[in-house]
């Protein structure tokens, strides 16, 4: 079926890896020739739960059997929008109440750009250099990587860019500002965790001005760094929260997150604020519900920080040069791309799963599925080892 893939479907590189997907199950993916791949990629941080966990899919069934799309969003009570909505609001800090579900993580960009114009009346925007958070335009307009957006040009005026981690950048944000729009943990940058209370700062700066606060947590949230959410690690609660991939347990979601006196902004002046036909989709959402349901109920949030000390035991080779990140949102620093295309291409050959970041060429990322195991992590630790060995010898 190559040359079919490579005919009719749209293709984002000349060199897709082009796996042929026959099947899949916990960590594991199944090629058409029946070979089994560890995953420690769950889906570029997409898959939480692992493939096919038999209570996302019990509830994707269960609902299919019910309803699937029936109006657009918002209209229509749809239980497991409504359950999936104060499932999260139960477990984030006041005042992030209510959530607006969307289809993707970069609608949902979009829609917290807007509400934070439409609360303040302001149009700057402030992002951070090698951010990612999406790639529709208002999404790529706060894209801090000029190479990947100067053909989209012209995007989004009154967008300025601080160094994500930079102190002496908060002066840029003033009272023209409308929001500060940061990843929590830079995802593409290399997995680069806030330092030196670097998100409270910015909170206060923001309160001082009367700026919002937007964390992209599409990345590292719902149980990836030992927290559900990324930011409860770095004392700051932001305005607008952003999720999405992990939160759909493997199906296409979106959602953000304000106080009430934010989000029902977008109910008037003008009304219809932000609109759109399948979020909330009930399908979806029933699955999301059960990946948050599982994640909250079971251990996995605290094991990821045990299994996170596993991996730093196992990946230390003198072509490694620094392990990056937190909880099971880890990166491979090595010291040139050819070394991470090698390791990715060979573990691939070896049953082993790995994958670039958008930005960072000596990175390899590693975000396996939370229900990972022991021996499953050791198993692909040694896969990385033997397969540096091979580079270094070579
Ligand atoms: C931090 C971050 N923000 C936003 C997005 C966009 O999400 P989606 O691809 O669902 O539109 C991504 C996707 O990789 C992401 O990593």
């Amino acid at each position: 079926m190559t040359s079919e893939f490579l005919k009719y479907q749209a293709q984002t590189t000349p060199h897709p890896l082009a796996l042929e997907i026959s099947h899949a199950n916990g960590s594991f993916i199944y090629d058409t020739n029946n070979k089994a791949y560890l995953d420690f990629v769950a889906g570029v941080s997409a898959s939480p739960l692992g493939h096919n966990h038999p209570r996302v899919i019990r509830a994707i069934k269960q609902q299919l059997d019910k309803y699937m799309h029936v109006m657009v969003y918002g209209e229509y009570i749809q239980k497991p929008a409504v359950e999936l909505t104060k499932l999260l609001a139960k477990n984030l800090p006041k005042p992030l109440e209510k959530t607006y579900l969307t289809n993707s993580g970069t609608e949902a960009i979009e829609g917290a750009l807007k509400l934070a114009k439409r609360a303040t009346g302001r149009s700057e925007i402030i992002a951070a250099n090698k951010a990612y958070h999406g790639n529709t335009m208002g999404s790529m307009s706060v894209m801090g990587f000029e190479e990947r957006k100067q053909a989209f040009r012209p995007l989004l005026p009154d967008v300025r860019f601080i160094n994500f981690n930079s102190i002496k950048d908060l002066e840029k944000i003033t009272t023209q500002t409308a929001c500060v729009i940061l990843e929590t943990i830079q995802g593409g940058a290399g997995f680069i965790e806030p330092a030196n209370n670097y998100l409270a700062k910015v909170r206060k700066k923001c309160n001082d001005v009367g700026a919002l606060l937007i964390l992209d947590e599409i990345q590292p949230g719902i149980g990836r760094t030992g927290k559900l959410f990324g930011f409860e690690n770095y004392n700051c609660i932001p305005d607008i929260l952003v999720t999405g991939k992990a939160l759909g347990g493997g199906m296409p979601i979106g959602a953000f997150t304000a106080s009430t006196n934010l989000m029902d902004l977008l109910m008037d002046n003008p009304k219809l604020g932000h609109i759109t036909t399948f979020g909330g989709h009930p399908v979806i959402a029933a699955s999301a519900l059960a990946t948050l349901k599982e994640i909250t109920e079971s251990e996995l949030i605290p094991q990821t920080l045990e299994k996170e000390k596993l991996f730093r035991k196992l990946l230390v080779h003198s072509l490694i040069k620094d392990v990056r990140g937190k909880g099971l949102m880890l990166a491979i620093i090595l010291d040139s791309a050819k070394i991470t295309n090698q390791l990715i291409l060979k573990s691939q050959n070896k049953g082993l799963i790995l994958f670039w970041l958008l930005f960072e060429e000596k990175a390899v990322r590693i975000t396996p599925p939370l229900t990972i195991s022991e021996e499953d992590i050791i198993k692909g630790c040694s896969i990385i080892i033997d397969v540096l060995n091979e580079i270094q010898q070579a």
